[in-house]
């Protein structure tokens, strides 16, 4: 992947303020998974701080079942409640983990701050085991850094 190439369409994607925040939101999910052969379903959750819950809000792959997740409950839940990276090589060995789909191995967590407060969150689900490194770490919290900038 070229992430020259990767970062300015996903720019271009951020600066076209005629598309709402949820469709420019769903373009950058559908770029980062067309983009990586090992990003089999990205997607946007949102929390909610009041219930204590995670919102699903755009999303490229499958539907998956799990459009709110309580903060605690899964990889997700976790980073709701730790607003840290959390990046599992391999999602048999987790205890506390949600399965969205039997082909998923992997899969990297990064909290979207605002203000400094943890918002929200990019998930990234791969059928490949242990295949994220601290460049995919950089690459997507650069993305929530610029999508931070349109919430
Ligand atoms: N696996 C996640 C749930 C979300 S799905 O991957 C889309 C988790 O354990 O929190």
């Amino acid at each position: 992947m070229v992430y020259k190439e990767l970062k300015e369409r996903i720019h271009w994607i951020i600066n076209q303020n005629e598309y709402s925040i949820n469709k420019r939101m769903t373009l950058i999910c559908r770029t980062l998974k067309d983009t990586n052969d090992y990003y089999d379903w990205v997607g946007f959750y949102f929390a909610n701080h009041d219930a204590k819950t995670l919102h699903l809000e755009a999303f490229a792959g499958v539907p998956t079942d799990h459009t709110i997740i309580p903060f605690g409950k899964g990889i997700c839940g976790q980073v709701a409640n730790a607003g840290k990276n959390f990046v599992v090589d391999d999602v048999k060995a987790q205890n506390n983990y949600i399965s969205c789909n039997i082909h998923v191995k992997a899969e990297i967590v990064i909290p979207l701050f605002k203000d400094g407060i943890n918002i929200g969150q990019l998930d990234v689900d791969s059928h490949t085991l242990n295949p994220f490194s601290k460049k995919d770490e950089y690459l997507l919290e650069w993305v929530n850094e610029k999508v931070a900038l349109i919430l």
